[in-house]
């Protein structure tokens, strides 16, 4: 496929999945999640050839703790055992990692390898690829807000003065750009409490394909639909054409 004549400059996923394609084959659902961090290492390598700034990927939703203990635990052992094994990989070919999300609430050892392969891939300039873990969407905007009322009680901040701008300033990635394709694999239509306000003009793309079978080839099939897409960020289509 050619590239396409429209690149996003930032990629979000909803990576979903790897049960249902774990339990079509009559085994454990961590096997699908083992399977889905092959898809995860295909997916930042063709953003990274197709020259994609920012890769943001769902992991682990605030809600996915309400999931079975065993399954919790299984995801938990390869995070860690992804830490030690793609990290070194990830800043040979200079991609920044970051973890977005409630970290606290993880055991020590993982959260201080993830702080670890933070600092240690912070100055990579090829991909910015953020990882949400513990992640919500609405815990996101409730923690930028706390943040903001924190100002206001030290008095470094009017609270008249709070407007999108500096609330968007507190959100987590506030320093990139927004999302412009989201895909959501696995064949469910909704954002399941992820970047929401990050989210407010992203296209959405959504694929039946099992996220442990998403390739550089599925990823071409959604790059090709996003550049035909017409962003209107509210004006007509009419004046968009008059602008180009
Ligand atoms: C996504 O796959 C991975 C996580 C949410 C951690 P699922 O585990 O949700 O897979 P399905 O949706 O049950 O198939
Ligand atoms: C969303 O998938 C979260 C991640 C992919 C990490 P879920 O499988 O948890 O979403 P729901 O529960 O079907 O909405
Ligand atoms: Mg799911």
């Amino acid at each position: 496929m050619n590239a396409p004549a429209t690149l996003p400059r930032h990629v979000a996923i909803i990576m979903d999945g790897n049960g249902r394609w774990a339990e079509r084959r009559h085994r454990p659902r961590s096997m699908g999640h083992r399977a889905g961090q092959k898809a995860v290492r295909a997916s930042v390598r063709a953003c990274r050839e197709r020259g994609i700034a920012v890769l943001t990927l769902f992991a682990f939703s605030s809600e996915n703790w309400r999931r079975p203990q065993e399954e919790v635990g299984a995801l938990m052992e390869l995070f860690l055992h992804a830490l030690d094994s793609e990290v070194e990989e990830l800043h040979g070919n200079s991609v920044r990692l970051r973890f977005i999300g409630a970290l606290e609430a993880f055991a020590p050892s993982l959260r201080e390898r993830m702080l670890a392969a933070m600092r240690r891939t912070a100055d990579n300039t090829a991909l910015a690829l953020n990882v949400a873990v513990n992640y919500g969407g609405r815990w996101d905007i409730a923690q930028a807000a706390r943040t903001l009322a924190l100002e206001a009680v030290r008095g470094d901040l009017d609270p008249v003065d709070i407007d999108e701008h500096r609330l968007a300033a507190q959100l987590c990635l506030a320093d990139l750009p927004p999302p412009d394709l989201l895909i959501r694999t696995g064949g469910e239509h909704r954002i399941s409490n992820f970047l929401l306000w990050q989210l407010a003009y992203a296209e959405l793309y959504f694929t039946d394909t099992l996220w442990p079978d998403f390739d550089a080839h599925a990823l071409d099939a959604a790059l090709d639909a996003y550049s035909h897409r017409e962003r209107r960020f509210g004006r007509t289509g009419t004046q968009l054409r008059a602008r180009a």
